[in-house]
């Protein structure tokens, strides 16, 4: 079978990988020149762990391959799958432009049955949209071939990507004819094999279940976080209410973890496209808006703590940061919580020294000259007044506080991810802050104000 994957992204990437890597002939195509260049030459434009790796071992076998030209790769294609961008319009919405282009596209230059599949993101009623695009081109070309369109949304992990292709919790495919269930049960054989189920269901359904799966998600951490909160006031500890309630196996113990709130590309675009959604077919979506508006305030939780142990002045402190993606092992750093914090800090007159594992080329592009980018975790303490960890990578987890200690000119961490244990930093001497756990007691340092 040769398919063809429309936008050469992290999802299309890895899917046309994960494709190739099973004995599929795949090519995957792109509007970015420079891009489809770089691939040829086997340099991948993202970070995902395992990638780069796969990429090239199917590029040699030649099953992998990539170009700019839409029609070549259409030409002998039984599948293709739409995996470009659907970035939020002004109000909020899905911005379908780049989807239905392509459609069009597959309506110009396709000669034979083709499945068309929407993987990327899109509202309800696309897949419909898409197919009256490849309709209107195949008569404006006066031409009689037949076609399916099927909706099969992708739920892969940026960090985890490739063995959530390859070992999926599920394959969700919306179908409106049994020539395209089958032609999608032949191709993903490979990763169903072994238990993982594929969910055949019609295509609205399978286009609300990728919204609704995305905000169940970003729901989960809104509400840790508005608990976490409340816990702080209180004089509860979150890191025990967490426990105390994920034991519970109604509620479950994944994705329940406080935190800075949550970006990347995905969650905070489909809360937002879902809440319009229902603003079109005059729904409100009370919980959706409770958990952008809980998000919204979290992001400024840890740089609050910060402005408050400075009594509200930070002009001309310095202050170190671990972790700029919006989550480990990924150099996304598209809505993550580092963009507000660090413009915030900036804002504020604050000094900023940044270290990310992989991330610091894309925080170049944000920020240019105005922070200070550290190629070592422990560079980023020197003379610093504060540490703010803002993503939890595993190489932050277990650092040598003693070296710590030493370079840091004030010893202040202001934990984000809670991957610290508040007592063993008392004992190191430090002041350490963290979300949902008031610490305010075990402050050390009795010149610093807690009162602003
Ligand atoms: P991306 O922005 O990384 O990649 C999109 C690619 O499409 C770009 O390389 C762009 O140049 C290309 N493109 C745009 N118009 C084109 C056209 N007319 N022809 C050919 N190529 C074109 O986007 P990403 O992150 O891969 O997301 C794609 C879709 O998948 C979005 O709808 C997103 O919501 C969804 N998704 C993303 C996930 C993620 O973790 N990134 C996970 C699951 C779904």
């Amino acid at each position: 079978m040769n398919i063809t994957i429309i936008g050469s992204g992290y999802v299309g990437l890895v899917t046309g990988a994960c494709f190739s890597e099973v004995g599929i002939n795949v090519t995957c195509v792109d509007v970015d020149q420079q891009k489809i260049d770089n691939l040829k030459n086997g340099i991948i434009p993202i970070y995902e762990p395992g990638l780069e790796k796969m990429i090239t071992r199917n590029m040699n076998k030649g099953r992998l391959h990539f170009t700019t030209k839409i029609s070549d790769a259409l030409r002998c294609s039984d599948v293709v799958f739409i995996s470009v961008g659907t970035p939020p319009d002004e109000d909020g919405s899905a911005d379908l432009k780049y989807v239905i282009q392509v459609a069009r596209d597959c309506g110009k230059h396709m000669n034979d049955y083709t499945l068309v599949v929407t993987k990327s993101t899109v509202p309800v009623g696309t897949s419909l949209k898409v197919k009256n695009a490849i309709k209107e081109e195949l008569d404006k070309r006066k031409v009689n071939i037949d076609f399916d369109v099927a909706s099969n949304p992708e739920f892969l992990k940026e960090g985890a990507a490739i063995d959530d292709f390859l070992k999926p919790d599920r394959i969700v495919v919306g179908v409106e004819s049994t020539r395209a269930e089958e032609l999608l049960n032949t191709l993903y054989k490979p990763f169903t094999l072994n238990g993982h189920p594929i969910i055949f269901m019609d295509v609205i359904s399978a286009e609300m279940t990728k919204y609704a799966a995305n905000s169940m998600l970003a729901t989960k951490i809104s509400f840790i976080n508005d608990i976490a909160n409340l816990c702080e006031i209180v004089g509860a500890d979150i890191n025990k209410v967490r426990k105390g309630i994920t034991s519970d196996t109604r509620i479950g113990n994944k994705f329940l973890y406080p935190g800075i709130g949550y970006g990347g590309s995905c969650f905070p675009k489909d809360v937002q496209a879902l809440i319009r959604t229902g603003e079109e077919f005059e729904y409100e979506l009370k919980v959706l808006k409770a958990v952008e508006a809980v998000n919204k305030s979290q992001k400024s939780v840890l740089f609050n703590k910060i402005m408050k142990y400075y009594d509200g002045d930070l002009k001309g402190k310095t202050v170190a940061l671990w972790g700029l993606s919006f989550k480990p092992q990924t150099d996304d750093m598209r809505e993550a919580p580092s963009l507000e914090i660090i413009k915030k800090l900036l804002l504020a007159g604050a000094n900023i020294r940044a270290y990310d594992p992989v991330a610091l080329n894309e925080a170049k592009h944000h920020f240019e000259n105005t922070i200070t980018y550290c190629e070592d975790q422990y560079e980023t303490l020197i003379n610093a007044d504060c540490l703010a960890v803002l993503t939890e990578w595993s190489e932050f987890r277990i650092p040598n506080f003693k070296i710590m200690h030493k370079l840091l000119n004030v010893p202040a961490i202001f934990d984000g991810r809670n991957i610290y244990d508040k007592s063993e930093l008392k004992k190191n001497g430090f002041d350490y802050f963290c979300i949902g756990v008031n610490t305010d007691s075990d402050v050390l340092r009795p010149e610093v104000s807690l009162s602003y």
